[in-house]
């Protein structure tokens, strides 16, 4: 039974993660399914830009406890190793990704929610990553994503804490981007998405691999690689339609990556 809603909504493709009576818990099946969704969606050059939200009450309320509760060291690391596959799948898709964080992203939902490029959420979603409760640690990139975004004192609070943070809170400290009531969350997200549809795709593309490869390289080398991208971009059909439109006073019509 598919566990993830794949649809099309114009040029953007909606991800609603599918297992709402256990919260949208991350099993093995759910991490290979998104691992297969982001396969799929790297190689469709019509999908412009993606958003990824929760059935029901959770947006998803981490790995699946029941499931890894049978697990040994061993398979326990390569579980990690699935999610950090999936998340690294995801963190790298060519177009942009928004997390719709619709109730609770606790444990590898936040750091799920990370992986997108940027978080909108509901007023009523809650954020944490309450792995010590259960006397384990992030498994799934939080403890490196997760300061990236709000930095290591907020980081730390909540990785060694484990208590939950509001939405609110999640807002004033950087790791939302806005929130929305929770009627309007869905479609303020699908609007965004859509917007961004319309810009040039390889613009987008190579703005946002710049800034993640760059945001692990040096100064000098994170300054290079933007360089030769904006040349790479300034030399193709790309550009040249959207020079032309804005001096011609027109829309600009891209085509797919
Ligand atoms: N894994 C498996 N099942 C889960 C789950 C999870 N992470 N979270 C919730 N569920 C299940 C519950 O067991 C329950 O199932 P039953 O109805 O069969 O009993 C169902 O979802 C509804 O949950 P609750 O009854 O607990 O709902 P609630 O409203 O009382 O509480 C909650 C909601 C505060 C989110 C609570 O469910 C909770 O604390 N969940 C666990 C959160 C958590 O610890 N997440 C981290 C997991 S570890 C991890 O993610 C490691 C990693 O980095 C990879």
């Amino acid at each position: 039974m598919s566990r993830i809603r794949s649809e099309r909504r114009g040029s953007v493709e909606l991800l609603t993660l599918d297992r709402p009576k256990v919260l949208n818990a991350l099993d093995r099946a759910t991490l290979e399914e998104l691992l297969d969704c982001c396969g799929r969606l790297g190689a469709d050059t019509s999908v412009r830009a993606v958003v990824l939200t929760g059935e029901g009450r959770a947006f998803v309320a981490g790995a699946d406890i029941a499931e890894m509760r049978g697990l040994d060291a061993q398979q326990a690391e390569v579980f990690s190793r699935l999610g950090h596959a999936v998340m690294d799948a995801l963190e790298s898709l060519a177009v942009p990704t928004i997390a719709a964080v619709n109730g609770y992203a606790l444990g590898g939902g936040c750091e799920l929610a990370c992986a997108c490029d940027w978080i909108y959420a509901s007023e009523k979603a809650r954020f944490g990553q309450p792995e010590v409760n259960l006397g384990l640690i992030p498994g799934f990139g939080g403890t490196r994503r997760l300061v990236r975004r709000v930095g290591s004192a907020w980081a730390k609070e909540l990785v060694l804490g484990g208590e939950p943070i509001d939405a609110e809170t999640a807002l004033r400290i950087g790791l939302v981007n806005r929130l929305f009531a929770p009627d309007a969350l869905l479609e303020s997200a699908l609007d965004a998405a859509e917007k961004i549809a319309g810009k040039g795709p390889l613009a987008v593309a190579a703005a946002k691999r710049v800034i993640l490869q760059g945001q692990d390289a040096d100064a000098r080398t994170a300054h290079a690689l933007e360089q030769a991208a904006f040349g790479e971009i300034s030399g193709g059909a790309e550009r040249a339609e959207g020079m032309d439109a804005f001096l011609e006073k027109r829309d600009p019509s891209f085509k797919d990556r």
